[in-house]
């Protein structure tokens, strides 16, 4: 698939975007201080799909969280900023992710999936 450009400047802080690559979409949540803070604080280890949001999101770059829309459990697309965990939560079956796209509750199996991207500048990505 063809690489995708992304220019973060218009997401504002709080402000979630969806963009389509290879045609699934993805989200792009430009996190808040406390998000990124409940990101980082949450006990990974108990978590179902255990894993650091450090090795989710890009060092210095800590409020970009570029993953997957398709919840893992059967193909939807959860909605932000709603649940438990500053995260989303899916209308399915009820899954809920939190703000590193983790798996916190509900019937998924997995954390929403990373996306390939590198920054092209502090206020552009490169997807794929
Ligand atoms: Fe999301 Fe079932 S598809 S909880």
């Amino acid at each position: 698939g063809f690489p995708l450009e992304v220019d973060l400047a218009p997401i504002a802080e709080g402000q979630v975007v969806k963009v389509f690559w290879r045609g699934q979409p993805i989200f792009i949540n430009h996190r808040t201080p406390k998000e990124i803070q409940s990101a980082q604080t949450a006990d990974w280890r108990s978590m179902r799909d255990p894993q650091p949001d450090s090795e989710r999101v890009k060092p210095g770059k800590e409020q970009w969280l570029v993953v997957s829309a398709i919840c893992t459990h059967l193909g939807c697309v959860p909605t932000e900023h709603q649940g438990n965990y500053d995260g989303w939560f899916c209308q399915c079956h009820g899954s809920q992710y939190d703000a590193s796209g983790r798996i916190r509750l509900g019937p998924a199996p997995l954390n929403l999936a990373l996306v390939p991207y590198k920054f092209a500048s502090d206020t552009q990505i490169i997807i794929g």
